[in-house]
């Protein structure tokens, strides 16, 4: 039987009898990367904590590659690694003492911790500082090494809470493309209120809100459930018969024309299809038009999010 590396079921958490989460439910495999993304406030750290076996769901259940992170804890917590949002690190101690101690901490036998800390250490490029202390490492560095310290274990979830906060772009990028490596070996949730930041990474997104689930699927599904993407093109000798043909087509859902005082006509195409835009262009070209300028908008999945947002607060 195979099960997901990752299963949370009707996740909630109440405190003194507030539900600050609740209804929140994904699964996730090995290979894939899951976003958690929410507005300040949302119940991200929450959910994450719950999965990460920090604190007790009021209700539902987490399962860790087929343990129960109740009944079954110990090998549960064996196989999660957990970067969080505030990376408690020893600031006296040195980069692979510290990793060290978290690797007996995760249960690995005493003959393989120099191994896995050396692959720690090699794996996030922090060989140079292996014997530095962390108090004096730059934020950058430090998060590689709380990502170094969450993966030592080798767990087969790995948990991280908005692990970009506080590093400038470049080291951002840096880290994305850390975890893109990463993702070979284990099944990670990451958690940001920024979806920009996830959207080329993330293979499924959660989008939760005051605690709840609004939406969770895969990216592609989501991507397909996107209102509509836009064309505009602008040209010269644009006749009716043009707007017409575009404006019947069952991939346009609106046309907008707009005649200018150059002779130019705008025209503005809300399409269900990215692959639009070459088309308009070739059916201006055979209507004998002169295309100026050709543009095609596509709306990212922030857009969704913010869209289920309105919905939501609205109810
Ligand atoms: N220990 C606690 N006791 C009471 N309320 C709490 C506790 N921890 C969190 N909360 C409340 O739960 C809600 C969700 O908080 P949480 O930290 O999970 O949000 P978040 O999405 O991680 O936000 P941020 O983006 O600011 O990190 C908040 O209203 C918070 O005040
Ligand atoms: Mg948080």
């Amino acid at each position: 039987m195979t099960h997901p590396a990752l299963d949370a079921v009707g996740l909630e958490k109440r405190y003194r009898g507030r539900a600050v989460v609740a209804g929140v439910s994904f699964a996730l495999g090995r290979g894939e990367v899951l976003g958690l993304i929410g507005p300040n406030g949302a119940g991200k750290t929450t959910t994450i904590r719950m999965i990460s076996g920090a604190t007790r769901p009021s209700a539902g259940r987490v399962t860790i590659d087929g343990h129960d992170l109740a009944t079954d804890a110990i090998e549960a917590r064996r196989r999660i690694g957990y970067l969080p949002e505030h990376a408690p690190l020893y600031d006296e101690m040195r980069v692979s003492d510290y990793l060290r101690l978290r690797a007996r901490l995760k249960g690995v036998a005493r003959a393989d911790v120099h191994a896995r800390v050396d692959g720690a250490l090699e794996r996030l490029d922090l060989g140079g500082v292996r014997r530095r202390v962390i108090g004096e490492l730059s934020k950058g560095f430090r998060q590689r090494v709380g990502l170094a310290a969450a993966i030592v274990g080798r767990p087969v979830v790995l948990v991280l809470d908005e692990p970009t906060v506080g590093l400038d772009p470049a080291q951002g990028r840096q880290f994305r493309a850390l975890i893109d490596e990463l993702r070979a070996d284990h099944a990670i949730v990451i958690s940001s209120h920024a979806l920009v930041e996830l959207e080329r990474l993330a293979d499924r997104v959660v989008f939760i809100a005051n605690g709840r689930q609004l939406v969770a699927g895969t990216t592609a599904a989501l991507r397909a459930r996107l209102p509509v993407g836009r064309v505009v093109m602008r040209a010269l000798g644009v006749t009716d018969a043009l707007v017409a043909e575009l404006d019947d087509d069952a991939r346009v859902v609106a046309c907008a024309v707009e005649r200018g005082a150059d002779g130019s006509t705008s025209v503005a195409l809300s399409v269900r299809d990215d692959d639009v835009q070459s088309w308009v262009g070739a059916r201006a070209f055979a209507h004998g038009a002169t295309v100026v300028e050709l543009v095609a908008e596509r709306p990212g999945l922030e857009a969704l999010f913010h869209e289920l947002l309105e919905t939501d607060g609205a109810r």
